[in-house]
């Protein structure tokens, strides 16, 4: 369960990463994709290649997806009931890819605003992705 203080750090980062979020989103997926190329199988039709636009694209749609979160850090389950559709009904994402984009995501995180991912921040971002993740693969059982 994320604390007041969590939401608030999840909160602060995002306002930080403010206008870059695609940015990052896309920087997440390129990086998931090399080191565990084991979740390029959900995505057969992508074009994998360095730069390509389907990657970039996708990257966008999930940071929009990790915004919308953000801004309902109330009701994750709420604001992202339609994607939790889509990913355990017609996808089925195997859970362990949701940590392995979490993952990546920090790393980015690390990488392009070091000063902001303080351990405690880091924390509650992890908890928050952990909780992005419970909701995309909570139908499934
Ligand atoms: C599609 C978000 C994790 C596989 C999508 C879409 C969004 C999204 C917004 C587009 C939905 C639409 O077109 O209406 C997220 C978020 C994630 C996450 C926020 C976790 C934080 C994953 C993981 C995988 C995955 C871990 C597999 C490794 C897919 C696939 C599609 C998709 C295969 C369809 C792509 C296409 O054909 O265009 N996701 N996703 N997702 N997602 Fe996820």
């Amino acid at each position: 369960v994320l604390s007041a203080a969590d939401k608030s750090n999840v909160k602060g980062v995002f306002a930080k990463i403010g206008g870059q979020a695609e940015e990052y989103g896309a920087e997440t997926l390129a990086r998931m994709f090399a080191t565990y190329p084991q979740t390029k199988t959900y995505f057969p039709h992508f074009d994998m290649s360095p730069g390509s636009a389907q990657v970039k694209g996708h990257g966008k749609r999930v940071a929009a997806a990790l915004v919308e979160a953000v801004n309902n850090i109330d009701d994750i389950a709420g604001a992202l009931s339609k994607l939790s559709d889509l990913h355990a009904q017609k996808l089925r994402v195997d859970p362990v890819n949701f940590k392995l984009l979490g993952q990546c995501f920090l790393v980015v995180v690390a990488i392009r605003n070091p000063a902001a991912l303080t351990p405690e921040v880091h924390a509650s971002l992890d908890k928050f992705l952990c909780a992005v993740g419970t909701v995309l693969t909570a139908e499934y059982r």
